[in-house]
């Protein structure tokens, strides 16, 4: 037997306003061709002024916690990953706990941007394997819309709002039994320039907007995402043809692509969202993930590798039985 964090229920939650690309071609000098050539986004959704990251967590949050068939008061953990928070602070970990009513226990953010999540998952599988808690929420949840130039078509027309949640639960469970198998984590400054918002709290009085230079982006991004989920496999002794899902996260269709290429997985192993939610930076690996689950795709007994790279850069992947 051996401690693991199992993954017990998934949910997910999206603004109530989908927007097209011919509706964001009306407004900005691009066209539904040259995004789905380049991205194969179609769709994303957008908040509208009653909706935030905290309002789209607590979503999430309760619809995994359903999944999972728990009280939300037995949440002794929650780990939010998000770039766009509520406020500076506190934490919007913190309003979903008070929301789910499971208050005392420990709550925060973390900042990794489009790995968030699986910086997220990484930190609570630790802390649950050493005994801090005995159930856990990692939600990846953004509204990037509030941090775009809505000005500049090559940044605006590629993000979307959106939150996801998994409940991971500690377990005593057999050598090949369910749970988080193997973590890794990267993160190199060098790159700062390539990815970031040019405001902020700690050096200007404005939020500031997404800067990228994509095809730097890009390019980095194929050759760490096929390392990193090389990494994780090697950690446990696996290779790509034991792995029944890939979630990745959800940037580029051609990204999507290229990297399943590299490693020789066949596509119709990876989880494709990109087309409905576009990129949703910190949610869209466990948006994607719950996708897959409720429409019946990922199944118990399935081994599943999450992965994702954003700014900094940072880039990581996890390795689950579920
Ligand atoms: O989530 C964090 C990680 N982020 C990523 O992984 C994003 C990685 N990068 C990418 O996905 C792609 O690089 C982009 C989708 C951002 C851009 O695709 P690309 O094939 O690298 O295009 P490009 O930047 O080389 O631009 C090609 C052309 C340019 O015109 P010229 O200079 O060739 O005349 C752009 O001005 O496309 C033009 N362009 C557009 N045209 C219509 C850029 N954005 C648009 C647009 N509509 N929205």
């Amino acid at each position: 037997m051996t401690r693991r964090s199992v993954l017990i229920g998934t949910g997910s939650a999206l603004p109530r306003r989908a927007v097209s690309n011919a509706e964001l071609a009306a407004k900005v000098d691009t066209s539904d061709e040259w995004i789905v050539e380049r991205t194969g986004i179609r769709n994303r959704y957008l908040c509208g002024d009653d909706e935030n990251t905290g309002t789209l967590a607590t979503a999430a949050a309760k619809a995994a916690i359903e999944a999972a068939g728990i009280e939300g008061a037995t949440i002794g953990l929650i780990v939010l990953a998000t770039a766009t928070p509520n406020q500076t602070f506190p934490a919007t970990a913190t309003i979903v706990q008070d929301a789910l009513g499971c208050n005392g226990g420990i709550a925060f953010d973390v900042s990794a941007v489009c790995s968030g999540f699986l910086y997220a998952l990484s930190i609570a599988d630790s802390m649950l394997k050493a005994g801090m808690a005995q159930r856990a929420l990692v939600i990846g949840a953004e509204t990037f819309s509030r941090i775009l130039d809505w000005e500049d078509r090559t940044t605006c027309v590629l993000f979307g709002d959106g939150a996801g949640a998994i409940v991971l639960e500690a377990q005593d469970v057999a050598d090949d039994g369910a749970g988080i198998l193997a973590n890794r984590l990267h993160a190199d400054g060098a790159h700062n320039e390539l990815l970031y918002v040019d405001g902020g709290p700690g050096t200007t009085a404005t939020v500031g907007h997404v800067r990228m230079k994509g095809r730097e982006v890009f390019r980095h991004a194929v050759v760490n995402l096929a390392e990193v989920m090389g990494e994780v496999l090697e950690d446990v002794g696996l290779s790509t043809s034991d792995i029944d899902w890939v979630v990745p996260h959800q940037a580029n269709q051609r990204i999507l692509d290229a990297t399943a290429k590299k490693l020789g997985l066949p596509p119709e192993r990876v989880v494709v969202t990109v087309d409905r939610h576009a990129n949703t930076s910190a949610a869209s690996v466990p948006l994607a993930l719950d996708t897959a689950v409720r429409d019946g795709r990922i199944k118990a007994g399935d081994l599943v590798v999450l992965e994702a790279m954003g700014g900094g850069f940072t880039w990581g992947a996890s390795l689950i039985r579920i």
